[in-house]
């Protein structure tokens, strides 16, 4: 009957329905964290965004959900994929810069909703994305 452990969770991203599971389970992980609605919604923002960008520009990647329930609480996310990496990290980060005629806001935008983000970008070999959000 109780609350089961939570346990990490990886997901293949390789479509838009990829996108919008990988969405769910975030939000639903980090209710269960603890997180409330508007934080839940702003990390499954993150996901949604990061798992966008990988269907938008590589072949596929992953979405890892780690959650964290000990001292410290939160959730980690790492998303992954063997794309051609981003050019100009620093740009992106930045805001604005789009290769898609997007908004540019995917990346710089989660930056700031995490407490932690971090990438790692190899040119012709992938790019993985760590961040984390911390409750309180
Ligand atoms: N996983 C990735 N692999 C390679 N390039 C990427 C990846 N993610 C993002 N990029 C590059 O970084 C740019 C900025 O990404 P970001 O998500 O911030 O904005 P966007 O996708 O262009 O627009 P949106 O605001 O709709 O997300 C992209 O246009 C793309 O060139
Ligand atoms: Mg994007």
């Amino acid at each position: 009957m109780g609350a089961q452990p939570l346990e990490p969770m990886r997901m293949p991203i390789n479509n838009l329905i990829n996108v919008v599971t990988s969405r769910r389970q975030a939000l639903e992980m980090a209710t269960k964290l603890g997180f409330g609605l508007p934080d839940a919604t702003k990390i499954a923002v993150v996901v949604s965004e990061l798992a966008r960008n990988i269907t938008l520009y590589t072949q596929g990647g992953a979405i890892t959900l780690i959650p964290h329930n000990g001292q410290r609480k939160g959730i980690k996310v790492i998303a992954q994929d063997k794309g051609p990496g981003i050019e100009d990290v620093e740009r992106v980060l930045q805001g604005g810069y789009t290769t898609s005629r997007g908004l540019g806001m995917g990346i710089s935008g989660s930056k700031k909703i995490m407490d932690e983000f971090e990438i790692q970008t190899v040119a012709g070999a992938g790019t993985t994305i760590k961040a984390a959000k911390w409750l309180d």
